[in-house]
């Protein structure tokens, strides 16, 4: 996959030698997805790696080590620079960032679930590979399916198999597991867009939890998105606008953090502008 443009330009300005390297590092592998993919894919490659499975950006980059993650971006960035051109292919890293802090923050808050915030952060940053993998390969994808218009998270995959035969959650999925990413981002992969999983006692309760909170925050973030004059609403309508268009009936018994998310919503988009400001979007 190609680097981002500004990412590139963060690294032509990093310094391996500094000492504050390793947490620079960390703070761009958290603002680009695809740089945290490439990451993850390396932690997660050569002997032994199935055994011992690596699941977050901060395990991740602590296995690769920051240098050598710096010297293989440094010689594969002769490759291929990637400079989205649309302000909705842009809308893809937002969203990425997006759905991964607030997810961070849902996995911190919601009583009873056993999501490490830093596994939840790692599922909302790549939850939508496959749409990525669109951009890359058959942008016109992308295009139509703006084209045709969409509302709710809930109704892309559909439009996507109604267009291309395949929906970008199957996409990830198949990627995933071709780069042998973990079983369990496999799976939250392919059935983020599978909304009643929550019900299904087959599927292992982690996978169910930490899929509940990618969706949750996937919704947010679309609210976000689609409705910009959020920041100038009542916190009252705030509030209700999340229980009312990001909570899905079927997470009745789940104690989602609806008012601690519409409080603090204002400071976590902060957080995300920070980190698209430092990729150069
Ligand atoms: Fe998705
Ligand atoms: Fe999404």
């Amino acid at each position: 996959m190609p680097f981002l443009q500004g990412t590139m330009f963060r690294f032509s300005q990093m310094d391996p030698l500094a000492d504050n390297f390793s947490q620079e590092m960390l703070r761009l592998c958290k603002a680009d997805p695809m740089l945290a993919l490439f990451l993850l894919r390396l932690a997660n490659s050569g002997r032994g790696a199935k055994n011992q499975p690596v699941t977050t950006i901060n395990d991740a980059l602590r296995k690769v080590r920051p240098q050598r993650l710096f010297h293989l971006i440094d010689s594969a960035s002769v490759t291929r620079i990637f400079s989205p051109s649309k302000p909705e292919y842009k809308g893809l890293w937002q969203h990425s960032i997006e759905t991964a802090v607030f997810a961070e923050f849902s996995a911190r808050k919601i009583e009873g679930f056993s999501v490490p915030p830093a596994l939840a952060y790692n599922a909302g940053f790549i939850h939508d590979i496959g749409r990525f993998l669109f951009l890359e390969h058959t942008p016109q994808t992308l295009d139509d399916t703006e084209k045709v218009g969409w509302t709710t998270p809930m109704e892309l995959p559909d439009l996507e198999r109604m267009l291309l035969g395949l929906d970008h959650a199957e996409l990830g999925y198949r990627a995933a597991e071709k780069w042998g990413l973990p079983n369990i981002l496999q799976r939250m992969l392919r059935h983020h867009h599978h909304y009643g999983l929550w019900l299904d006692s087959n599927f292992p309760k982690l996978l169910r939890e930490l899929v509940v909170i990618v969706q949750f925050a996937d919704f947010v973030s679309v609210l976000v998105e689609k409705d910009p004059d959020w920041v100038d609403w009542k916190p009252a309508a705030l509030r209700e606008a999340i229980q009312h268009r990001c909570v899905h009936p079927s997470w009745e018994d789940v104690h989602l953090p609806v008012a601690e998310m519409a409080d603090k919503l204002p400071a976590l988009n902060r957080v995300c502008q920070e980190r698209l400001a430092l990729i150069g979007l």
